[in-house]
């Protein structure tokens, strides 16, 4: 329960399983076929009714102004249904760390959607949602749903994906950010990834039912990072050394991931990783099968 007036949403972190950059598009951006992956990594937001929209953040570093995609969001909400007398007063509790491609500003963005939504009693259809989500960020309509989606466009259009069996994740960030925008204008002007339209079921190994199919787990965004900063490449091939299945860039990065076949195993890797590469934040997790949660006493709001 929470103080009267007050809703929480739990923000979960993600990975891409796979990312298929398919070529340049007219508006800068690239088309994409992507797997979003939700996992067991929550950012925490607070929000509360007030005239004006305001947000505090107990991470340093963290821009609070119309910077940071939880203020965009809420005043992307309040611009579609032409709001002017609402506000909010957004605590956001940090703990995925930005910059790593584990889309946590997204994350908190879509959670700002649904909480306003509520507080300011839009009814918003899930349509609606997501014309909004999508006009934040194109990775932030996929928090919307959570649990595992196939993002195609520029990662925005989801399809909603069976989530498989849970998978084990150890998790590498390492002490530097990368910028998206960077890393997407360094791809070279002539993409070589094949147009191929992947069948979703082609996603999950056919000989073992709910398991993931490690040969789909691409990143087209390896070459240009790995290059630009072979310390990661490094701590992919120590994820592989230490018994990963696959190991894999997540989104533009800096976050590279490895899955293990149970969790014992990534617990046990995470800890020699992490005496391994002094500076890297190493964290064994797991995929979970739902999206944002929200911890209120009230009735209505949807979520866990
Ligand atoms: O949508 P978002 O602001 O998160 O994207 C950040 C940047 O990443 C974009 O400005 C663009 O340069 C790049 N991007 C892209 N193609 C995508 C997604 C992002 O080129 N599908």
């Amino acid at each position: 329960m929470t103080a009267a007036g007050v809703s929480v949403a739990l923000c979960p972190a993600k990975v891409n399983l796979r990312l298929r950059v398919l070529g340049r598009r007219p508006d800068g951006y690239h088309e994409l076929q992507t797997v979003f992956q939700a996992i067991d990594l929550w950012d925490r937001l607070e929000a509360t009714p007030s005239p004006e929209l305001r947000l505090t953040c107990d991470a340093p570093g963290i821009p609070t102004d119309g910077a940071n995609l939880v203020m965009r969001a809420a005043e992307a909400a309040r611009s579609y249904r032409g709001i002017r007398d609402q506000g909010a007063t957004f605590q956001l509790h940090k703990a995925i760390p930005p910059g790593g491609g584990l889309g946590g500003g997204s994350s908190d963005a879509a959670a700002a959607i649904l909480l306003v939504d509520r507080l300011w009693n839009l009814a918003l259809s899930p349509s609606e949602q997501h014309t909004i989500a999508a006009s934040v960020g194109a990775d932030v309509p996929f928090f919307l749903t959570g649990g595992t989606a196939l993002g195609t466009g520029r990662g925005d259009i989801i399809q909603v994906l069976d989530h498989g069996a849970e998978l084990a994740l150890v998790l590498g960030l390492p002490p530097l950010s990368i910028g998206t925008a960077e890393v997407f204008g360094a791809l070279p002007d002539r993409l070589t990834a094949p147009r191929v339209d992947v069948s979703v079921s082609r996603l999950w190994a056919p000989q073992k039912p709910g398991e993931f199919c490690a040969e789909e787990a691409v990143n087209d965004l390896e070459a240009v990072v790995f290059e630009g900063w072979p310390g990661l490449g490094g701590f992919r091939d120590a994820l592989l050394e230490t018994g990963a299945r696959f190991a894999l860039l997540s989104g533009s990065g800096s976050t590279v991931y490895g899955v293990y076949p149970v969790r014992e195993r990534a617990v046990e890797a995470a800890r020699r990783l992490g005496d391994r590469f002094p500076g890297w934040r190493v964290i064994a997790t797991k995929t979970v099968r739902d999206g944002i949660r929200f911890e209120s006493g009230d009735a209505g709001l949807q979520g866990a």
